[in-house]
């Protein structure tokens, strides 16, 4: 690896950002130069990252006119909108955790076990997917190959992190009895139907992430696909049922074998010993977990199969950090 590459996180305090700065350090990403960037509200402070106390600086127009090769943005999408242009005039190459690019033609959509092919195919923008999404897509890629899908629907039990520090603390607070701030209703001891703003259409911008996403990666722009996505009172780690109609015919334990063969999953299943995937097991890994992998008799051929994945981690920090390792 070259020595000297410049990196710069932007949004570096938040939930996504610091776990970005945790999977650096894991992965010992000591190589570069590191600017982490926030809002004024947190500029000034300090992070231990790398052995070192990093000053956090507040982010401004002027931030990339000192010429960064890479960043990875976790800062929400109107901060990504607004300086994402700025950095990639300047020459960065950008990895987006918003939704600001992800459905952008020229913008590659990207989970490195599904089709990691598309991220040189950039010009200077590289999207994350939505983090329930990425874990749908990981098992999903290797049943499209084999069996064709045909439709699919899903249904989501997504944690409190996914909507940043502040869902966290609505669920804590909630606890005590205080209201929410982040979540239309109080989360705790509640699901809420209700994940991002509605659309015209009845669903949610969530919803729509899924649907439109899932074709986009799965390069299936006319795919059936239909989606319910719930907030739920867990901290870490989203779950999904997900129902797939194939094209072709399967044979059960196959499915068992491929999924197990796959990269980015291991399989959870046996139900004798209460053995399926749990947030509470999921959470701090980077591999989603499948199981409840059963067919659905009530179509000709149709598969369930449940999957929880660190939303935090692999939905959003260690992708990012994957197609980083990529490109360098
Ligand atoms: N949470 C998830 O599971 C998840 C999964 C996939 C994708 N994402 C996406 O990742 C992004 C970050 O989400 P999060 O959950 O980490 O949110 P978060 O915990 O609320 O953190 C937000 C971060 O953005 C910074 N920020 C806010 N306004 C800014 C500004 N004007 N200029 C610079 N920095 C600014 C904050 O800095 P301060 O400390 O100064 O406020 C903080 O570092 C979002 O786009 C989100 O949709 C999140």
């Amino acid at each position: 690896m070259k020595t000297s590459y410049k990196i710069a996180i932007v949004g570096s305090t938040g939930l996504v950002g610091r776990t970005v700065l945790k999977i650096l350090e894991e992965k010992n990403f000591k190589n570069c130069s590191y600017t982490l960037f926030s809002s004024k509200k947190s500029a000034g402070s300090k992070l231990e990252f790398l052995g070192q106390s990093y000053v956090i600086c507040e982010l401004t127009e002027n931030s990339f006119n000192s010429k960064f090769d890479y960043a990875i943005f976790c800062a929400g999408g109107e901060v990504s909108k607004k300086y994402i242009p700025i950095a990639v005039k300047n020459g960065c190459t950008v990895i987006d955790n918003s939704s600001v690019f992800r459905m952008d033609p020229k913008v590659p959509l990207v989970v490195p076990e599904v089709n990691p092919e598309k991220i040189f195919e950039n010009s200077g923008i590289i999207a994350n997917p939505n983090c329930s999404t990425i874990q749908a897509v990981i098992p999903l890629k290797p049943l499209d190959i084999k069996y064709n899908i045909k439709r699919i629907v899903y249904s989501t039990y997504q944690a409190v992190s996914g909507a940043g520090r502040q869902g966290i603390l609505d669920l804590e607070s909630g606890i005590k009895g205080e209201p929410p701030k982040k979540f239309p209703y109080p989360i705790f001891n509640n699901c809420i139907p209700h994940i991002d703003v509605f659309l015209e259409d009845g669903y949610t911008k969530e919803e729509h992430k899924m649907i439109d996403e899932t074709r986009k990666i799965l390069d299936k722009p006319n795919l059936p696909i239909t989606a319910t996505t719930v907030r739920v009172p867990v901290r870490n780690c989203h779950s999904e049922s997900i129902n797939i109609e194939f094209e072709k015919e399967f044979d059960i334990y196959d499915v068992f074998k491929l999924l197990e063969k796959s990269p980015g999953i291991i399989v959870v299943d046996n139900p004798s010993k209460n053995y399926y995937p749990l947030a509470t097991k999921a959470d701090g890994g980077d591999e989603i977990l499948v199981g409840r992998i059963r067919r659905d008799f009530s179509i000709k051929s149709g598969l369930n199969i449940w999957c929880v994945g660190d939303n935090l981690r692999k939905g959003a920090a260690s992708n990012a950090v994957q197609i980083l390792e990529k490109l360098l």
